[in-house]
């Protein structure tokens, strides 16, 4: 794993968000779509590893990677020198057009790495929900069949066939009628709170017998399902991780009905949980899957994978002028490249040291912690209100995220009252330590805003 030159954060100067951070916060307020979803006033001006400087020298250490974008951290010497050396040969020419070396070798690459040992073909695109996009329209072209099955609090993109995926808040729904794409959504397998009342030992897998038993006896008749939907490990919904009979039983279902199961690793994917997808730890795979978010190193680039039989359809039937962008992809083999060396190795020991460390945590609060979980770097915590109704705290959750950027500390929230820890996976014991020993400080910190009600 290559060493990065690092500046030690957190480093918090002025009063946040400071003098320069207020001027661009104007600006924004003025000029931007209301409907970015921001928690709190950081304006970043450069970042090194795992720290964001902002505009006005405030130093953050960054848990959450640009919503878990940044795998080799920010400003990574080889990934920027690739993108740059790129840059200097061509930067443009449209894949849906002309012919590139580039856009092979890393089809080729997703190819190889991604699980399944047969033959695939990729689309690319330049965003998690294109990566959707494209697996919808492959499914249903390949199947002929119109439906989906996806699961409640999952996140799958806004883009309008997307957003009929996609069901983790009403607030991405609201004001946009009815969804494009036929979509009915069950409940994931949550088990902590099994929408089935089950405890482990009694599980059935209801959350996919109820497939067979209940959609495809009523409103789903199964000639009609295209796929099923799923991530792997759910992200915006929570950072839930399933037990491996969940996806085992949903491969058993497509399996049986002639469906296509397309899993969701946009976040969880490309070395976030310690593996290079998530589904590697469960032991299944699916017919496509879909990544973006780490795959570019930072670029906006997307790729769906797909069985190659599945993906042949006519010429025209789909394609980006963007999608497959050469500077993205030079970046995206470096990315892949570097986790290859070691970094995913770091996920896994970082990821156990962060567990503990957040699981230690949590016995201080046990008042207040529901759960702890996670895979590798996909690590989260819950919060309660109290712990006899384990009603989702979600004041306290949004005040931990307002004192931990306080206090230097990048956090973000998933699901309804669950932190998120996505850190580059980069970070070494120093920045786990680092921020487990502010995350400690900004609950007690929470709470007790929380009691005198002077939340931010
Ligand atoms: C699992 C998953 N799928 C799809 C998306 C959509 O990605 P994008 O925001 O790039 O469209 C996200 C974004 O958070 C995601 O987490």
């Amino acid at each position: 794993m290559t060493k990065i030159a690092k500046v030690r954060a957190p480093y918090i100067k002025t009063e946040l968000p400071g003098p320069n951070a207020r001027r661009v916060l104007e600006k924004d307020e003025r000029y931007i779509s209301p409907s970015y979803t921001r928690s709190y006033p950081l304006v970043i001006k450069r970042g090194y590893g795992p720290v964001i400087e902002d505009v006005d020298g405030n130093l953050f250490l960054d848990f959450n990677a640009g919503v878990a974008v940044l795998a080799t951290g920010h400003a990574h010497p080889e990934i920027v020198e690739a993108i740059s050396k790129q840059a200097a040969e061509f930067v443009h020419i449209s894949s849906t057009d002309y012919y590139y070396e580039q856009l092979t070798d890393l089809a080729k690459k997703l190819g190889e790495l991604t699980p399944g040992d047969f033959a695939k073909r990729v689309h690319f695109g330049n965003s998690g929900a294109e990566a959707l996009e494209a697996a919808l329209k492959v499914a249903m072209y390949a199947t002929r069949r119109p439906k989906f099955i996806a699961f409640f609090n999952s996140f799958h993109g806004r883009t309008l066939g997307a957003l009929s995926l996609t069901s983790s808040r009403s607030a991405q729904r609201r004001g946009f009628g009815r969804q494009a794409v036929d979509v009915t959504h069950i409940p994931y397998a949550t088990c902590k709170r099994c929408a089935y009342g089950k405890q482990p030992d009694s599980c059935n897998v209801e959350c996919v017998s109820v497939i067979e038993d209940r959609l495809f006896k009523t409103t789903v008749p199964h000639e009609e399902v295209a796929g099923i939907v799923v991530e792997p490990v759910q992200g915006e919904g929570g950072y839930v991780v399933p037990p491996a009979k969940f996806l085992q039983a949903l491969r058993a279902v497509c399996d049986k009905y002639g469906i296509l199961l397309i899993f969701d690793e946009v976040q969880s994917g490309v070395g976030r949980t310690g593996r290079m997808f998530a589904c590697e730890h469960f032991g299944v795979v699916p017919d496509v899957i879909c990544l973006a978010k780490a795959l570019g190193g930072g670029l906006p680039l997307s790729a769906t994978v797909a069985r190659a039989e599945l993906m042949q359809w006519h010429r025209g039937a789909h394609a980006s002028t963007f999608g497959g962008n050469p500077v993205a992809i030079a970046a995206a083999m470096k990315t892949i490249e570097i986790l290859e060396n070691g970094v995913m190795e770091n996920a896994v020991r970082m990821g156990e040291r962060l567990l503990t460390g957040l699981r230690q945590i949590a016995d201080r609060h046990a008042d207040v912690v529901f759960d702890v979980r996670g895979l590798g770097l996909m690590v989260g915590i819950e919060f309660v209100t109290d712990r006899v109704t384990n009603t989702p705290d979600v004041a306290l959750r949004d005040q931990i995220e307002v004192e931990a950027f306080h206090r230097g500390l990048i956090l973000q929230g998933a699901g309804e009252s669950t932190i998120r820890f996505s850190p580059p996976l980069i970070v070494d014991e120093y920045d786990v330590d680092t921020a487990l020993e502010i995350f400690d400080r900004s609950i007690e910190a929470a709470k007790a805003a929380v009691r005198a009600g002077k939340t931010a």
